[in-house]
C-alpha cells in the first residue's frame, strides 16, 4: 500500500494487434472506394482485423505481458487492472478473462466503456486509486476489435477501423507526481453521431409481459459533425489540462491524440502551435483502433526511443458518447 498522497509514474507500456492486415486497395475491392480516397481524407493505408480465432482477451493480455515486463514487475503484484472497451468478448466483462491469462491473481480487474475516450478515462481513473494510497500497480489496457461491428458493405465506417491493443502499467511514486493535469467531458445531447447501439424488437413472453429481443447494430457514424466536435474540442481540452498541469504549449514534447484521422491531428497541432514533427501517429499502420489507438502509438514511439524517460506528453482521447479528455504526464519512472 502506498502512503496517501502519492503520486503517479507510467513506467511500462506494451502493444498487440492481430496478423492479417487489410490495405486500401483491399478495401476498393471490396466497396466503391479508392487509395486515393482513403489516404486523402483520414491518412489511413492498412488496418489489422482479427479473425475469429483472435480475441479482445488474447491482444489485451499480449499487450498486457509486455507492459508488465517493461515496467519490471510481475503480474502477480498488480492490484488493478482497467480495461477501456466497446468490444468485449463478453458484455458481462472481459477483464477478468485478462487478469486470469496474464496470472494477475491479486488484482481487481473491471471493464470501462468510454469508446474512444477509454483509455484516457480509465488511466485518470486508476490514477485516482494510486492519490489515494487504495492501490500501488495498476495496468490501464485500452483494447477494441471493432472489425466485428462494422457493416463491411458501408463505405463510409468500414475504410475507417482496425483492431488492436495497448496496455500501460501506472504505479504509486513517492516525491513526485508525473500525471501533471487532466480533464474530462461528456455530451450525452450529441450521442447519435457515432453509435453501436442495441436494436430490440419487442416479444411478448406473457400476457402483459415483452421483453426485447434483437442484438447490436453496425456502427453508424455522422463523419462531418464527429469531425466538426473533434477539431473544436480537443484543442480545448488540451488547453485546459495543460493550464491544471502549468504547462504551455511549448513545453509539450509529444502531442498523442486518438488516431481517428491525420486530418484531425494536423489541425488540432495547428490550433496548439505544436510543430508537426511533435505529432505522434501511426494511423497509416492501424486505422483508427478506437481505445486501443493512444497505447498503441506510445509504445510504438517508446520503443522505437523516440520517448524518452521524462519527456511531457499532451494525450487526448475523443469518441462516442460523445467523450473528450485529454492527461498531460511524464513519460517514465
Ligand atoms: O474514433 C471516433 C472518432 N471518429 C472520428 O473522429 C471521425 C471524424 N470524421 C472524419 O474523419 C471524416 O468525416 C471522414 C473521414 C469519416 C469522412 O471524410 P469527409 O471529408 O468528412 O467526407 P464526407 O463524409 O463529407 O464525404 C465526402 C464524399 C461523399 O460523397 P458526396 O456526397 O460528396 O458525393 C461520400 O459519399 O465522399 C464520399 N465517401 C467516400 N468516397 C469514397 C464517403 N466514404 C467514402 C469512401 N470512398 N470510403
Amino acid at each position: 500500500m502506498t502512503k496517501l498522497g502519492a503520486g503517479i509514474a507510467i513506467t511500462g507500456c506494451g502493444s498487440a494487434a492481430p496478423k492479417a492486415r487489410l490495405s486500401n486497395d483491399h478495401l476498393s475491392q471490396m466497396v466503391e472506394t479508392s487509395d486515393e480516397w482513403i489516404s486523402s481524407r483520414t491518412g489511413m493505408k492498412n488496418r489489422h482485423i482479427a479473425s475469429w480465432e483472435e480475441t479482445l482477451s488474447n491482444i489485451s493480455a499480449e499487450a498486457a505481458e509486455a507492459a508488465i515486463a517493461m515496467a519490471g514487475i510481475s503480474a502477480a503484484e498488480i492490484d488493478l487492472i482497467i480495461l477501456a472497451t466497446s468490444t468485449p468478448d463478453d458484455l458481462f466483462g472481459t477483464a477478468c478473462q485478462i487478469q486470469n491469462a496474464i496470472g494477475a491473481y491479486k488484482a481487481v480487474a473491471f471493464d470501462l466503456t468510454a469508446a474512444c475516450s477509454g483509455f484516457i478515462f480509465a488511466l485518470i481513473t486508476a490514477a485516482q486509486f494510486i492519490r489515494t494510497g487504495v492501490y500501488q500497480n495498476t495496468l490501464i489496457i485500452g483494447a477494441d476489435v471493432l472489425s466485428r461491428w462494422v457493416d463491411w458493405s458501408e463505405r463510409s465506417t468500414c475504410v475507417l477501423f482496425g483492431d488492436g491493443a495497448g496496455a500501460v502499467v501506472c504505479q504509486g511514486i513517492q516525491g513526485s507526481d508525473r500525471l501533471l493535469g487532466f480533464e474530462m467531458y461528456s455530451d450525452g445531447s450529441q450521442n447519435n453521431c457515432l453509435n453501436l447501439s442495441y436494436q430490440g424488437q419487442s416479444k411478448p413472453l406473457i400476457e402483459d409481459v415483452t421483453v426485447g429481443s434483437g442484438t447490436y447494430r453496425p456502427i453508424t457514424m455522422n463523419g462531418r459533425e464527429v469531425y466538426r466536435f473533434a477539431v473544436a474540442k480537443v484543442p480545448e481540452v488540451i488547453e485546459k489540462a495543460m493550464f491544471r498541469a502549468n504547462i504551455t504549449a511549448e513545453q509539450v514534447d509529444w502531442l498523442l491524440l486518438h488516431q481517428a484521422n491525420q486530418r484531425i491531428m494536423d489541425t488540432v497541432a495547428k490550433r496548439l502551435q505544436i510543430p508537426e514533427e511533435k505529432v505522434l501517429s501511426n494511423l497509416a499502420k492501424y486505422g483508427n483502433t478506437s481505445a486501443a489507438s493512444i497505447p498503441l502509438v506510445l509504445d510504438e514511439a517508446v520503443r522505437q526511443g523516440k520517448v524518452k524517460p521524462g519527456d511531457i506528453i499532451a494525450a487526448s482521447g475523443f469518441g462516442a458518447g460523445l467523450t473528450w479528455g485529454a492527461a498531460i504526464f511524464q513519460w517514465g519512472k
